[in-house]
């Protein structure tokens, strides 16, 4: 592995602090101009990380979260086993109300609410200890489940295809290589070459300022486009498949994703190109049927009229919807990738298999 691949692919993105007190994220925010680290202790911190996409990505806010709640069961000052639980419980909540659609903030609290539940016989200090174990079970998985997912999704492409992604489905939202970009980043450590289309990703621009950052630093030929450049790189028969993340999928195979990903896939059927999904078992969510039951983040105006520019684009008080994903209908999904292997329609059949 060149150096310049390794440093995109072992990036600390989401740590806990040596002293084991804090969690230490890269403020994704700052990038790609500045690279700095974050200590959070606080839960108004730790919330705020993730409100503001300082930490985004769905394994990633998962992993944060994890981590988090074990730095503030710390804190807890609690005379007893029902008052720790209590206090637990709050905090977990506070954490899992900071953002709406990635299933793996809640998925990633609940594992670590159990590990509290069938301890109860033990000392609060013992619990303490087996949630530092957790989170970084948590964490050591979705390292795992990366390698996997990209082991799987290069079988999809070879070498010299153009490929197109949208929004930041790379090691800066997972661990080590990603999901989306694991395929890319796996190939090119074993000599293989792509070109990459990165959609900008309007309105928060992750594709512009987190994909193409790590796909260049990385050494692969990633150009960057518009969100609405998409068809026109289609139709010029640049792109032999698209890859992207995933928030949420329902047990149907309808998959929450950046808002702008239906429209790439719809697209990609018109101009027959295959359409691929890439995401750990943690960012399935079977409870939810179809795509109708997922909750999709509603995100403030200011976001479309003004930031990122010198001046507001539009007037302060014109009216703006800022939906934060959107989601894909099953029908549009050639497969979904998973560590635990390739999901072909139907999908209600191979994802309940994943599961059984
Ligand atoms: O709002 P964001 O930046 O957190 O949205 C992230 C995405 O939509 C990603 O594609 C998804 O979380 C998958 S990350 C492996």
């Amino acid at each position: 592995m060149t150096e310049a691949l390794r440093q995109v692919t072992h990036i600390n993105n989401v740590a806990l602090s040596e002293d084991g007190a804090a969690v230490v994220i890269i403020d994704q925010t700052r990038l790609p101009n500045d690279t700095v680290y974050l200590t959070l202790h606080k839960a108004e911190d730790m919330y705020d990380a993730i409100f503001q996409l300082k930490v985004r990505g769905a394994p990633a806010i998962g992993i944060c979260a994890a981590y988090s709640i074990y730095c503030l069961a710390r804190q807890i000052k609690a005379a007893d086993y029902t008052g720790f639980l209590a206090e637990f419980q709050r905090q977990k909540e506070y954490l899992n109300s900071s953002r709406p659609t990635a299933v793996n903030l809640s998925w990633a609290l609940n594992r670590m609410e159990k590990v509290v539940t069938a301890n109860s016989h033990k000392s609060i200090e013992e619990i303490v200890g087996l949630l530092r174990e957790e989170a970084q079970k948590i964490h050591d998985e979705d390292v795992a489940m990366c390698l996997a997912i990209s082991e799987h999704g290069l079988t999809l492409i070879k070498d010299g295809d153009g490929i197109l992604t949208h929004c930041n489905a790379g090691p800066l939202a997972t661990s080590r290589y990603g999901t989306a970009l694991g395929p890319l980043l796996l190939g090119k450590e074993r000599g293989m070459e792509f070109r990459v289309f990165a959609d900008e990703t309007r309105p928060l621009l992750q594709g512009a300022r987190l994909t193409s950052y790590e796909l260049h630093k990385a050494g692969i030929d990633v150009t960057l486009i518009c969100d609405n450049m998409a068809s026109i790189v289609m139709k010029n028969g640049w792109i032999q498949a698209c890859f992207v993340g995933c928030d949420r999928v329902a047990a149907n195979g309808d998959a929450a994703n950046k808002i702008g990903t239906s429209g790439v896939a719809i697209l990609a059927k018109h101009y027959n190109i295959p359409f691929y999904v890439l995401g750990p078992t943690s960012t399935f969510d079977l409870s939810c049927k179809t795509g109708e039951d997922i909750e999709i983040e509603l995100r403030d105006p200011a976001e479309i009229r003004e930031k990122f520019y010198k001046e507001p684009m539009a007037l302060k008080d014109v009216k703006c919807y800022n939906p934060a994903f959107d989601v894909t209908d099953h029908s549009l999904i050639t497969a979904i990738v998973t560590e635990k292997g390739i999901c072909y329609p139907p999908y209600d059949k191979s994802i309940a298999a994943l599961f059984r």
